[in-house]
């Protein structure tokens, strides 16, 4: 069921059970995170490997404090300067985060959503929430309550709709555990924007054994329609004998089963706008969405990511 019940939602996650919710940047299959039994529902309903760790949602740095052991100094200078933000923080748990949040690890991964509805619930419950995407493990995140429903409304009780995501994609999470920070993956906040405020970073999105966030595992992403990446006008040609869907980044091909990301050319509009069109061309009678990279800087680089774990020929 949607609704827009904050009270209904909070009285569910009391209970123990689960419930989708809005964030600015993708919906999240929500749990108490100090309340095993609670997730490990996440994982069941999300058909999800315990090895893969969830994000702990809350409210304020003051609530942060409470959940780890202590907070780097990089890591206080982006959260007091960014949050709440599309930005998640790899922090030493103290023991009353639970194991199976973060699958063994000693870093819990923590965020504040800058989304009004969710910050309105996480101030109104006495615990933190542990939200992966709501989508089923591997698929597109979803960036609207409709889009949860359709995959996970028959699992869930409850999907507290907050309209449509404004930032469209994940979260950047970044690690504090050497000297020079280590983002393990591109999201919402760019590196150009981290770096103006804590100096060089690391980069390391990519693992093929033994992740540390499943969203590094090179196939992940995905939506179910083969999505070629290349040069769209080259590929018009080779797959002409093909039932095509066109992802563009703001050139118009005039093709029938075409997305343009922005007109503009605008990144933020374009990550705004990349799951729900991932989510479209499922829906299409197509064999192969051909698409093309976007401009490599600031939000371009986290959209240039997913497109290339969606990639269908590695
Ligand atoms: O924007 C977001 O981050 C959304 C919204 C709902 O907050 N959440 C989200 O969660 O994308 P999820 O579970 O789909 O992706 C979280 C990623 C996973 O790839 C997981 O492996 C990684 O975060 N992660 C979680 N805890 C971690 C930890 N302790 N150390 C390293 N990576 C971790
Ligand atoms: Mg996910």
């Amino acid at each position: 069921m949607i609704g827009k019940d904050i009270k209904f939602a909070k009285k569910l996650l009391e209970e123990g059970k689960l419930v989708a919710i809005p964030t600015e940047t993708v919906y999240g299959l929500a749990a108490n995170a100090l309340d095993i039994q609670a997730v490990i529902q996440i994982f069941e309903v999300k058909n999800r490997p315990t090895f893969d760790p969830l994000i702990v949602h809350t409210h304020s740095l003051e609530k942060i404090k409470d959940l780890v052991l202590n907070i780097p100094k990089k890591a206080i200078l982006l959260a007091e300067k960014l949050m709440p933000a599309p930005l998640t923080l790899l922090l030493p748990k103290k023991n009353i985060i639970p194991d199976l949040v973060t699958s063994g690890l000693p870093d819990v991964a923590i965020r504040i959503p800058n989304h009004q509805i969710a910050l309105e619930l996480l101030k109104n419950l006495d615990f933190p929430l542990a939200a992966p995407s709501a989508n089923p493990f591997g698929y597109v995140s979803p960036t609207s309550a409709i889009h949860v429903e359709q995959q996970l409304g028959h699992k869930i009780p409850y999907i507290l709709d907050g309209g449509n995501c404004e930032i469209g994609i994940e979260s950047t999470i970044i690690g504090f555990q050497t000297d020079i920070p280590t983002v393990y993956r591109m999201g919402g906040i760019s590196i150009e924007i981290i770096e103006k405020i804590i100096g060089k970073v690391q980069i390391q999105t990519h693992s093929s054994s033994n992740p540390k966030a499943a969203g590094m595992l090179e196939s992940h992403y995905a939506p179910k329609k083969q999505l070629i990446l290349g040069n769209i006008e080259e590929m018009l040609d080779i797959y002409k004998d093909h039932k095509l869907g066109i992802l563009s980044f703001q050139k118009d091909f005039q093709q029938k089963n075409q997305i343009i990301l922005s007109k503009k050319g605008n990144l933020a509009q374009a990550a705004q706008h990349l799951f729900a069109a991932l989510r479209t061309f499922d829906s299409f009678d197509i064999d192969f969405i051909l698409a093309e990279l976007v401009p490599d800087l600031d939000l371009g680089r986290a959209i240039n990511d997913r497109l290339k774990r969606a990639n269908w020929k590695k």
